[in-house]
């Protein structure tokens, strides 16, 4: 992008907006001086690294410079715990799209240089770990060769552009948003001109009427719609997790899908250009422009640098309920149905990649991935259901006939990669997934756990029924692994930011007090209310005493 300083915000007199109080135009100067990623991007453009991967690989670990470990991100390798030069390495999949080809490259390399497994992300990527920089001039010519990328993977760039797994095949999506979320991919990702931005940043586009692609909690989202019987798009923006979690607000504003991606781009180049957000690291999300200006405001701006008005967006989509498209359903495509099937917690091993994309080529199938990290073969031909379902029983230990709750429930990569995890994740999220489906069976088919290591909310814990996020205690005998427990989150129709109403909960009894809540819920709930409408009503002491085991009769 360029460097051009960008213009303060217009002061509107007489406003308390913090952002209209007339600001002195900062320099590039003030942003390095103040913000070392800022510095290290300008010292040397991190897509340019690619030159040096040879030079890199044959350096010992030890000897290759902070700075350049930093900027592998943007080729979408992160370092992972403990710092002995191993990388998680993230392949992006826009939409979540996968051919058999591509799954079978990837578990190959995840064969031969990740330890044999990979995950399944919330993104609907695929990351591999215990990648060795030595490696990557032999696996970067084998992503190329299977169309693959890792580009843009991580960094202050536009994430992986995520949206419906079934977009183009699911019978009740409003239209296709495929082709929006290609050419946005096409354009944007991966594009060194807007390889600089502020932070990272993230867009989610989809016509899926459950919004499964959970547009709320995105920097940008294109949410599909009919206006006055045309497709298209309303626009949100500002929503964001991690340690400031912000649900997203409409613009305001319908676009068509020819004219879809120029807000998206507008974004990227207002904020991009305005150096206030590149001050700090902790204050430069999009999330935080929109906090600072309002949706109004923004849109003016957005018309401004476009040079046209918008129009008007009617009625706010809503979705109709939720979903995580597993299991079995037919196709638009008459004799075609797509499985969802759960991965639980999100892990495949290599051989059961190679297996998938097996099964998937000679059905002439094709590969989906989800937000709940789950997986989808689509285009199977209807009268192979039964047989389809049995080879992925046998040749990848894949079934639907497992607890929903197994489908739908998140736990984010943490233990034992990443460096930010205060305790254990995955297998924490199976210990009391376990617990919970024998305790309550059936009943809680419809119940989300969304579990993370750290505030972060890689597995978006946010908005989860139960959100659970690790953190430590200090007891007498030393620090203890510990969790937050989250309630009255949600996405969908009663989107909302969780609140961490039980505190520091030791790890050995987390899964017994989820129990308590979760029991409560079920005997006291008043007419079918959700997880999230129950504790809603309920106070925080009300839930701090049903959490102890005490019998705090829920009359609120
Ligand atoms: C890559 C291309 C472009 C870049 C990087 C860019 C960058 C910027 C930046 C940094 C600002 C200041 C935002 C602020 O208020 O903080 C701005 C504002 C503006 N741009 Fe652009 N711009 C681009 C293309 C265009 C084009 C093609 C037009 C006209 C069609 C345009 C029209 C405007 C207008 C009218 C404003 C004032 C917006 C306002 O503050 O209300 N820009 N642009
Ligand atoms: C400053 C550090 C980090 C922050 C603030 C952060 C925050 C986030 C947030 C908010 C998401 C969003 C999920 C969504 O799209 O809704 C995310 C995605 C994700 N994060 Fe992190 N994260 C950090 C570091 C890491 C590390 C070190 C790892 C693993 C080694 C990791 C693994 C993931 C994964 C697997 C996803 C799904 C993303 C994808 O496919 O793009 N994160 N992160
Ligand atoms: S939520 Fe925290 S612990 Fe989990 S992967 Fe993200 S940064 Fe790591």
């Amino acid at each position: 992008m360029s460097e051009t300083p960008a213009a303060p915000p217009t002061s509107a007199a007489g406003t308390t907006n913090p952002a209209s109080r007339p600001e002195r135009p900062l320099t590039w100067e003030e942003v390095r001086k103040r913000n070392y990623v800022e510095r290290i991007k300008h010292e040397k453009f991190p897509y340019d690294l690619a030159a040096e991967f040879d030079r890199l690989a044959a350096t010992p670990y030890e000897e290759i410079p902070e700075e350049d470990m930093l900027r592998f991100q943007w080729w979408g390798l992160y370092h992972d715990k403990p710092k002995v030069g191993f990388m998680m390495m993230r392949i992006k999949l826009p939409n979540g799209l996968l051919t058999p080809q591509k799954l079978r490259a990837i578990g190959e390399l995840s064969r031969d240089f990740g330890r044999g497994y990979g995950e399944i992300t919330t993104r609907q990527d695929i990351q591999l770990h215990w990648i060795s920089i030595a490696d990557l001039p032999q696996i970067f010519p084998r992503l190329e060769a299977a169309g693959l990328t890792t580009k843009g993977g991580c960094g202050d760039v536009l994430r992986n552009i995520t949206g419906c797994p079934v977009a183009g095949i699911d019978a009740e999506e409003l239209f296709d948003a495929t082709p929006v979320v290609l050419e946005a991919h096409r354009r944007f990702s991966g594009n060194p001109q807007y390889g600089n931005l502020p932070r990272k940043h993230k867009w989610t586009i989809s016509a899926c009427p459950y919004h499964c692609n959970a547009p709320e909690i995105h920097d940008v989202a294109l949410v599909g719609t009919i206006q006055d019987g045309e497709p298209g798009f309303a626009v949100w923006v500002g929503g964001g997790l991690s340690t400031v979690p912000r649900i997203a607000k409409p613009l305001g504003v319908f676009v068509t899908l020819e004219e879809a991606l120029d807000v998206p781009r507008a974004v990227l180049e207002l904020w991009g250009n305005n150096l206030k957000y590149r001050m700090s690291r902790a204050k430069a999300r999009f999330k935080f422009m929109v906090d600072d200006y309002g949706p109004e405001k923004l849109r003016e701006m957005i018309e401004n640098h476009l040079g046209r008005k918008l129009t008007d967006l009617k009625v706010n989509p809503q979705p109709k309920g939720r979903t995580d498209h597993l299991g079995i359903h037919p196709q638009k495509q008459p004799g075609k149905v797509y499985i969802g099937v759960p991965v639980f917690p999100g892990i495949l091993r290599a051989e059961q990649m190679l297996a998938v994309a097996e099964i998937a080529e000679e059905l002439g199938a094709e590969i989906r991935l989800t937000r709940e990290q789950n997986l989808i073969l689509t285009h199977v031909p209807a009268k192979r259901t039964d047989e389809t379902l049995a080879r992925l029983q046998q040749q990848a230990g894949l079934s639907l006939d497992v607890h929903p709750m197994r489908g739908h429930s998140i736990g984010c990569t943490g233990e034992p990669h990443c460096n930010f995890s205060v305790g254990e994740t995955k297998t924490k999220l199976v210990e009391i997934v376990e617990h919970l489906e024998q305790q309550f069976g059936p009943a809680i088919a419809d119940l989300r756990i969304y579990l993370d290591g750290c505030p972060h909310a890689c597995g978006q814990h946010w908005v989860g029924d139960i959100g659970i996020q690790g953190t430590t205690l200090t007891t007498p005998q030393g620090k203890v692994e510990a969790y937050d427990v989250l309630l009255r989150g949600g996405l969908g129709q009663s989107a909302a930011i969780g609140k961490a109403v039980l505190r520091r909960v030791p790890g050995t009894e987390l899964k017994f007090t989820l129990e308590r809540l979760v029991r409560a819920w079920l005997v006291q709930r008043q007419n079918g209310e959700t997880l999230q409408s129950f504790f809603t009503r309920l106070s925080d002491e009300q839930i701090q005493a049903l959490a102890h085991g005490e019998p705090a009769a829920a009359t609120a």
